[in-house]
């Protein structure tokens, strides 16, 4: 009888805490590892791994996967990248109320058939039953919330409005949610005031939920944006992680320097706040996001855009607008950027984009923080042109940003995506290689790892990730899935 199912001997290992790497073996039992060093005993199947690193599994803590998890449960374009653990219901969009979370979730697959479920209860249950390739956590999202009490109302809530709204983040904190999301920026999260947003997140004050928020103004009022979210989290009792830290605009660019300092003061006063950011100059959204303000103007929290910079990512039918800039388009149309745009979202409401808005030395800056977190914001079209971000960001951070640009050393670009999330969301066991930790791990090669997708070819799965394993079992050999299908839902300690 072998002592072990699993060794992985002579492998460079990294522990996701930060760490220098160290050479050794990593024995796993189940789904734990459970001896780390030179293990001086046999297991069922022994790989040597020369030449290769390990790192605890990465966990994308910024996710819009709510549905991809349920309608690609393999999650190749995830898992391929190294990820192991998924935070979906980022930036207000969540999986329930079922209805209002069903119609957001139409114009990420818009042709797809969806499966229902009820209440968070219900969506977590429906994980557990039909597993996903990968963990995922979920966050409650104010926008969903509010469109099931409020439809598509503008003004504040009444009092009896806001106590329903409360019941339904309630019913997902019972059932394990990790935290509540907003939107500022989107409909309708932008018609709630400071204290509506407060009086829901202290409703998990004392439960260990984090707010994480997509902040009103990303442009030229992101400092007022990060203000009010500490004021958010401070005044509700909860930890704050901040959306996809950016400055977007060209006027805006070089912002990042306040806002980061900005963040590192807050720690030092006792504030449990952080941030996650995407590694691009790019970012995405909904084109319905971008119109109302006027595609020329430095408006409302999105920064200037110009038209040859807006590139429309996924739409329903019109496909061959997919890779065509709106300034591409109202050449074609012979209308200006402004009516191009309205036209395409008279036929294409649920349209994507990807809007090139920011500047490369930001994008370093905000990286190198201390605070800051990977998450992909990846937007699962799998049918269109989605930014690369989606199954690359993993990759290039430790290829380009940590190994080609020298911006840090792996064992940080690690900890940026393995151990500093786990402990800030509080999955407990993971994030790290010790004994006693979840075998959550991936395999790669810190010569060769690096992105593969593009704008013009963003399908690509990145090069260099060997093996990945969830919850000791094997999930991707020799960069192809195995079809294992183990992953769990990371319920919040209840
Ligand atoms: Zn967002
Ligand atoms: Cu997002």
């Amino acid at each position: 009888m072998a002592a072990y199912d699993l060794i992985l001997r002579n492998a460079l290992i990294f522990d996701g805490a930060g760490g220098e790497p160290l050479e050794g073996d990593i024995a796993v039992k189940g789904d734990r590892i459970e001896q780390l060093g030179a293990v001086d005993a046999a297991a069922y199947e022994e790989l040597d791994l020369t030449g290769a690193a390990v790192a605890p599994g990465f966990i994308d803590v910024h996710t819009h996967d709510d549905f991809a998890a349920l309608l690609y449960p393999d999650m190749s374009f995830k898992l391929l990248g190294g990820v192991t653990t998924s935070v979906v219901g980022n930036c207000g969009m969540a999986a329930a109320p079922f209805p209002a979370a069903a119609a957001l979730a139409k114009a990420f697959h818009p042709n797809q058939k969806l499966p229902e479920w009820e209440g968070y209860g219900g969506y977590l249950d429906h994980l557990d039953r039909h597993p996903a390739s990968l963990n995922v956590a979920v966050l409650a999202g104010h926008g969903t919330i509010r469109t099931a009490v409020m439809g598509g109302a503008t003004r504040v809530p009444t009092s009896s409005e806001l106590a329903q709204m409360q019941a339904v983040f309630e019913e997902g904190l019972a059932a394990g949610v990790i935290g509540l999301s907003t939107g500022l920026i989107y409909e309708p999260g932008r018609h709630a005031d400071t204290d509506e947003i407060v009086a829901m997140a202290a409703v998990m004050a004392d439960k260990g939920g984090i707010y994480a928020t997509h902040m009103r103004d990303e442009g030229s009022g992101l400092l007022e944006s990060l203000k009010e979210a500490v004021e958010i989290g401070s005044r509700a009792g909860v930890g704050i992680q901040i959306s996809h830290h950016k400055a977007a605009g060209r006027e805006n660019w070089g912002k990042v320097e306040d806002s980061t300092q900005f963040i590192e003061s807050a720690q030092q006063q006792g504030v449990n706040i952080h941030a996650d950011q995407y590694p691009y100059t790019a970012g995405s959204t909904f084109l319905s996001a971008v119109v109302p303000r006027g595609m020329n103007q430095a408006e409302d929290g999105l920064g200037m855009m110009d038209a040859e910079g807006i590139v429309i990512a996924s739409t329903s039918i019109q496909t061959e607008w997919e890779g065509k800039s709106i300034a591409e388009l109202s050449d074609h149309f012979k209308l200006s950027p402004q009516r191009t745009a309205e036209k395409i979202l008279k036929t294409e409401p649920g349209a994507t984009v990807v809007l090139h808005s920011m500047s490369e030395v930001d994008v370093q800056m905000v990286m190198q923080h201390a605070s800051t977190m990977i998450g992909s914001d990846g937007l699962p079209t799998l049918e269109g042109k989605p930014h690369p971000r989606l199954s690359n960001t993993f990759a290039r951070v430790l290829g380009l940003y940590s190994r080609e640009l020298n911006l840090f050393p792996l064992q940080e670009a690690i900890h940026k995506m393995t151990g500093l999330p786990a402990r800030k969301f509080a999955f407990t066991d993971r994030g790290e290689i010790r004994p006693g930790a979840f075998a959550d791990l991936v395999v790669f090669d810190p010569a060769t790892v690096i992105d593969q997708g593009t704008f013009t070819d963003p399908n690509r799965y990145p090069k260099g990730i060997d093996r990945v394993f969830v919850n000791g079992v094997e999930a991707v050999r020799q960069g192809q899935h195995t079809g294992a299908r183990s992953g769990r839902t990371l319920r919040r300690n209840l």
